[in-house]
C-alpha cells in the first residue's frame, strides 16, 4: 500500500482543488476502489449516484459509457474519464444503423438497451436497462416481446425469467463470456460447499451451474445478507478483491477474467485527470437528449 500513498495524497489534493468527486466502478482495482473514490457500486447506483453529484467534476474510474451515462444525467458538471481507451466490447459490438434495422423488421416491438452502449445507441432505443434491473424493465413494459440489446447473454438469462420472448443481437461481454460450465464444475470439486455467484452477462450454461445471478452489487449484497462460508465471484477479479476487503470472514475461491478496459483506471492515470482536466465526455445535444430519455424512463421504473 505504501507504493500507492504518493499517489494518493496526491488524488485527495487535487479533489479538493479542484471541486472533484470520483465515481468508481466495482471492478476497480483495491487502491481505487478503496483508497480514492468517493461512491463506489454497480452501473445502476453509478448512474443514480452521477443525478444527485454536487461538485463540479466527475471523474468516473470506469469505462467510457459510464462517463457518458454520468453526462447525461448531470450535463451541467465536468466529467473526465481517466484514459479514451477505456471501451467495452458489448458498446462496440452494435451500430446505429443495426438498431434502426432491427426495429424495421420488428414494428412495434420495443427496444430495451442495456446501459453498456454508447449514447448514441441509447438515442434509438425506448428504454435502458442494467443488469440489477433489467427483469423490472422488462416487466415494466407490458409487452409479449421485446428487441433487447446488444447483450446476447444477459438477453436469454433474464428472458428465462420470464415469460417474455426476446429478440436478441449477438454481443458479448468479453470478460464474462470466457466462463465455462466446466470453470463451475472445477470449483466445486476443489471447494467443497462454494457457494457459486455469476453476473448474467456470463453464458447461460454458466449461470445454469450457479446458485446466483445478479449484477455486481447484488452479487455484493448476496455475500452480505447470507454469509457464506465460501463463495466463487464468476466475474471480473477485482469484484472478489473488493468485497473480500469487507468480508474477512469469508473465504474467496477467486476464478476470474481481468477487463483491460477497467484496468486503465490507474492511479497516475487519475492522477493526470485531475492535473490536467483530460478527458471531458462532450455529447452532441440531440443525441443527448435522445439517450437522456432511455436512461431517464429507466430510473422510473427501477
Ligand atoms: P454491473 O456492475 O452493473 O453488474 O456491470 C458489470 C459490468 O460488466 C460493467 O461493465
Ligand atoms: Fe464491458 Fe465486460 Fe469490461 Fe464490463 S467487464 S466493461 S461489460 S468488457
Amino acid at each position: 500500500w505504501a507504493t500507492f500513498a504518493d499517489d494518493i495524497d496526491a488524488i485527495h489534493a487535487l479533489k479538493r482543488e479542484h471541486d472533484a468527486v470520483i465515481l468508481a466502478h466495482n471492478y476497480m482495482t483495491p487502491e481505487v476502489f478503496h483508497g480514492v473514490a468517493d461512491i463506489v457500486g454497480d452501473s445502476l447506483a453509478l448512474a443514480r449516484e452521477a443525478q444527485t453529484v454536487e461538485a463540479g467534476t466527475i471523474v468516473l474510474a470506469g469505462v467510457h459509457f459510464m462517463a457518458e451515462t454520468a453526462k447525461l444525467l448531470n450535463p451541467g458538471k465536468r466529467v473526465l474519464l481517466p484514459d479514451l481507451r477505456s471501451g467495452c466490447s458489448l458498446a462496440e459490438s452494435i451500430t446505429p444503423e443495426q438498431v434502426r434495422e432491427l426495429r424495421a423488421q420488428h414494428p412495434g416491438v420495443p427496444v430495451v438497451t442495456y446501459v453498456n452502449t454508447s449514447a448514441a445507441i441509447k438515442a434509438e432505443s425506448d428504454i435502458c436497462c442494467t443488469s440489477g434491473n433489467a427483469l423490472a424493465v422488462l416487466e415494466s413494459l407490458g409487452v409479449p416481446e421485446v428487441i433487447m440489446i446488444p447483450d446476447q447473454y444477459l438477453a436469454r438469462n433474464i428472458a428465462a425469467q420470464t415469460g417474455i420472448r426476446v429478440i436478441t443481437h449477438p454481443g458479448a461481454c468479453e470478460v464474462h463470456e470466457r466462463f465455462t460450465p466446466l470453470d463451475i464444475v472445477g470449483i466445486r470439486q476443489g471447494h467443497p460447499g462454494v457457494q457459486v455467484l455469476a453476473h448474467p452477462e456470463c453464458p447461460p450454461d454458466v449461470v445454469a451451474e450457479a446458485d446466483f445471478a445478479g449484477s455486481t452489487a447484488q452479487m455484493q449484497a448476496y455475500v452480505e445478507r447470507e454469509r457464506p462460508e465460501r463463495v466463487a465471484l464468476i466475474t471480473e477479479c477485482s469484484m472478489s478483491d473488493n468485497v473480500a476487503a469487507a468480508n474477512p470472514d469469508v473465504d474467496f475461491v477467486r476464478p476470474c477474467n481481468l477487463c483491460p478496459h477497467m484496468k486503465r483506471n490507474t492511479l497516475s492515470a487519475i492522477r493526470a485527470a485531475l492535473e490536467q482536466g483530460r478527458h471531458e465526455i462532450t455529447l452532441d445535444p440531440a443525441t443527448a437528449r435522445d439517450a437522456r430519455r432511455a436512461i431517464e424512463r429507466m430510473l422510473e421504473v427501477a
